[in-house]
């Protein structure tokens, strides 16, 4: 067995492509889960086909003593800080949640690791949504942040303490600013998925309308999958650095729903409806990052384009448009620690 890697956020769309990538790299992973998704089966899903390869450990962003717990009694030689409330509309929504998860959990672990294990390598998931109102494009490590939502402050906020820990601590830890990525196991509530979900509904008649909000603003996507390659890259430099990771090319939503609905052979014009209040207070207009350092450092580059990318989104969801009701799997085959 090679290295042991710890993932928080191991159930999300980015924990799940990572502990694949780790594990074909001989990787003996591990992840933090909150105690709640392991009893809810239905939160392991994008796991279910890993569940004899990785061990899982019961703890909460919110609980500093949880995350001490499990880093006093298994060591790690890198930790993938991959957890946090990660939907900017609902960072307005309670920005409270988001602060304490995003903020206070990344501080819990920085800390904790730097108490117990000062060896372990670092990755903080920052975003692209710390540029917020853009003053430049395309943005790079250079670009100075200017966030628009409590979700922008807190990545801001965790990727300096990130930053300080390096700095102050001579700490192994990397922050990476990653621009949209997307995948068939994107959350539904994303503007991707809830658009790629939204043609299969309506392709297999369980819906009539789909309601989005602002249609121009514009994004850098890409595949997750490519994205995780990134993270790990990072952690296996000689030298703790921030990079950004993107395609550097853009597209407004409007498009992404015109190649996905005619994808599935149908016209957008006449399913979308336009919610106004699906618009946000504050809106991230433009993205589009520039990965120059990603590339020539970490010989990083992503293999899908956006075409390949929408398409393999909604040719997954129309072959599961007749199995939304699925049964949860039951979350007791997985091996859990504590
Ligand atoms: P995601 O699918 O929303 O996954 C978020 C993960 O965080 C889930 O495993 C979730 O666990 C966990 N989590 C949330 N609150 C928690 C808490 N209080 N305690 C413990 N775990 C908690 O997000 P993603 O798309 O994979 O993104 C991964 C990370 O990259 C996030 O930090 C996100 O902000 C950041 N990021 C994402 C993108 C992107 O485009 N995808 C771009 C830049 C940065 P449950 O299953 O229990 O909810
Ligand atoms: N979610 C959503 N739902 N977004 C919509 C909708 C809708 O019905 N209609 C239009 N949009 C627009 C949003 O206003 C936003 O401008 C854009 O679509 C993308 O929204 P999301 O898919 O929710 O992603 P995001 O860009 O706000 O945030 C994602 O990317 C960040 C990196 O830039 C998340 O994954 C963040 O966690 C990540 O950090």
């Amino acid at each position: 067995m090679g290295k042991r890697a710890l993932i928080t956020g191991i159930t999300g769309q980015d924990g799940s492509y990572l502990a694949e990538h780790l594990l074909s790299l001989d990787y003996e992973v591990h992840g933090l889960v909150r105690r709640v998704a392991l009893a809810d089966g239905s939160r392991l899903a994008r796991l279910e086909h890993l569940r004899d390869q990785i061990t899982l450990h019961a703890a909460s962003l919110e609980s500093y003593p949880s995350i001490w717990h499990v880093l006093g009694r298994t060591s790690f030689d890198e930790c993938y800080h991959l957890a946090a409330q990660s939907y900017v509309a609902d960072s307005f929504a309670d920005s409270f949640t988001t602060m304490n998860a995003n903020v206070c959990g990344t501080h819990y672990l920085l800390e904790a690791l730097r108490q117990l294990q000062p060896r372990c390598k670092f990755y903080f998931a920052g975003s692209s949504e710390m540029f917020g109102k853009v003053r430049e494009t395309p943005q790079s490590e250079t670009t100075p942040f200017h966030p628009r939502s409590p979700y922008g402050v807190s990545k801001a906020t965790g990727f300096f303490l990130t930053q300080n820990y390096r700095e102050a601590y001579d700490f192994f830890a990397c922050a990476g600013i990653l621009f949209n990525h997307e995948s068939p196991r994107r959350g539904p509530e994303f503007v991707t998925r809830k658009i790629t979900r939204g043609v299969a509904r309506i392709k297999a008649g369980k819906a009539s309308e789909l309601k989005l909000g602002n249609l121009e603003a514009r994004r850098d996507w890409g595949h997750a999958a490519d994205y995780v390659r990134a993270m790990h890259l990072m952690l296996q430099q000689p030298t703790p650095a921030d990079f950004v990771v993107a395609t550097g090319t853009m597209h407004t939503v409007r498009e992404f729903c015109d190649l996905a609905f005619a994808e599935a052979g149908l016209d957008y014009r006449e399913w979308v409806q336009i919610d106004p209040d699906l618009y946000r207070p504050a809106e991230v207009e433009t993205l589009q990052g520039d990965a120059s350092r990603a590339r020539s450092v970490l010989g990083w580059r992503p293999r899908y384009d956006f075409q390949e990318l929408v398409r393999e989104m909604v040719q997954s969801d129309l072959q599961h448009a007749g199995a939304e009701a699925a049964p949860a799997k039951p979350s007791q085959r997985f091996k859990i620690v504590g």
